[in-house]
């Protein structure tokens, strides 16, 4: 048997002390520019031998997670949580095989270490006036992050501005704006940008419901849902990622729902809205790969906030939910995902069942009608 460290191409450890890149990272052509490099990125990778910097990566340049001690990836990683990034040594071959073919992926989309919620965090949370953002923007100032706060009542987020505990870094933000509205969003985010000196996370959250059968739904209610879920969500994501791909880190929270997955009946619109919520951050988290920016997607349940409150006389049968869940648990739970720049959040994870309905919508359809009574699946063929 030749030993490990003899065998070519094995000894990762040693390519490392001599300072080489890891096999996985695909070189760059000479004068290649990132796709999200810009006019910085363009300057970097035009570099010549004895240039300022030389010598270093360029700031887009592929990173491998093998690259790095596993010191550095270890600090990386939030207190208490598990160390996805570390490089795992011994154990079995399973292991080590699922851990190489981790780490393989890893370099296809190439390594940032996550944003971490501290002092040095500014962060814009939309639908902050309420429920689940107002619990998430609690959270987020509770580990001492810069928080702007956006919805349109400008009351309801000064009163909860002077409520946050202060952040080290500066006054939290008060952004009055309409999120169906692309202008005010744009200001909106410039303005905490500019007092902040930049953007770090922005949790995509505002969003209204309206419940009750197609045929009977008012289209101007349609439409707003419509303008707030779908075309919100698109303004301040937009808005948010200038300034990140700018700085190339930061990470973006999109609030979809469990009607992501699988709509149901008496909120068709709702459903559809929210579905466009998961398919667009699906999409943006592998789009973004290799900028430094991170994507996740949250699918709450049932959650005890006002979201229905102008409706409770009409939400059907399976939407009356006695074991309705307090936003804190979402707050929790998003705070602790952008530390390890996860996919996906489902609170509580018994909402991941309904990502099933992909593959298997009959057994979905079946499981629902059973939990939830015919209400929510009325055709079982
Ligand atoms: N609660 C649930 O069971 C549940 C389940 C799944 C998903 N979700 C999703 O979670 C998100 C938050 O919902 P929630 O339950 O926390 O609702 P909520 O308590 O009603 O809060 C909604 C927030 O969005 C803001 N908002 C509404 N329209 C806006 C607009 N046009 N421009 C700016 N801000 C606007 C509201 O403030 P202003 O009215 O002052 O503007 C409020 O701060 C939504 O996207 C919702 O779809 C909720």
């Amino acid at each position: 048997m030749v030993p490990r460290a003899d065998r070519p191409g094995q000894d990762r450890g040693e390519e490392k002390r001599r300072g080489e890149r890891c096999r996985h990272a695909r070189p760059r052509a000479a004068g290649e520019v990132g796709e999200y490099e810009g006019e910085q990125g363009r300057r970097d990778s035009q570099r010549r031998p004895g240039d300022e910097n030389d010598g270093q990566k360029p700031p887009f340049e592929p990173e491998c997670a093998q690259d790095r001690p596993a010191e550095e990836a270890a600090a990386d990683q939030p207190e208490g949580g598990v160390n996805r990034r570390a490089p795992i040594q011994g154990g079995s071959h399973r292991r080590r095989f699922a851990s190489r073919a981790k780490s393989r992926l890893r370099c296809a989309s190439a390594y940032h270490p996550p944003v971490r919620i501290d002092s040095s965090t500014r962060a814009i949370v939309t639908g902050a006036s309420r429920g689940i953002g107002r619990a998430t923007a609690k959270a987020l100032a509770a580990r001492g992050a810069r928080v702007g706060l956006l919805a349109r009542g400008r009351e309801g987020l000064e009163a909860l501005a002077a409520e946050l505990p202060p952040s080290a870094a500066g006054d939290h933000v008060v952004l009055p704006a309409d999120i169906g509205r692309r202008r005010e969003v744009e200001r909106a985010v410039e303005r905490f940008t500019k007092r902040a000196g930049g953007l770090d996370l922005l949790v995509a959250n505002a969003g209204i419901a309206h419940y009750g059968r197609f045929i009977d739904v008012d289209l101007v209610r349609a439409e707003e849902m419509v303008r707030v879920n779908v075309l919100g969500t698109l303004h301040s994501v937009r808005a948010g990622l200038d300034p990140m791909l700018a700085a190339r880190r930061g990470h973006i929270v999109v609030i979809s729902s469990g009607a992501g997955f699988r709509a149901f009946p008496h909120a068709a619109v709702y459903g559809g809205t929210k579905a466009f919520d998961r398919g667009f951050a699906e999409a943006l988290r592998h789009e973004l790969a290799g900028s430094g920016v991170g994507v996740t997607t949250v699918f709450p349940g049932e959650i005890e906030t006002d979201l229905h409150a102008h409706e409770r006389d009409l939400l059907p049968d399976w939407r009356k939910n006695e074991a309705e869940l307090a936003p804190e648990a979402v707050a929790e739970r998003i705070v602790a995902a952008v530390e390890a720049d996860s996919r996906r959040v489902n609170v509580p994870r018994i909402v991941g069942l309904l990502g099933l309905d992909g593959v298997a919508p009959r057994f979905v359809d079946l499981l629902l009608a059973r939990i939830r009574g015919r209400g929510a699946a009325a055709r079982l063929d």
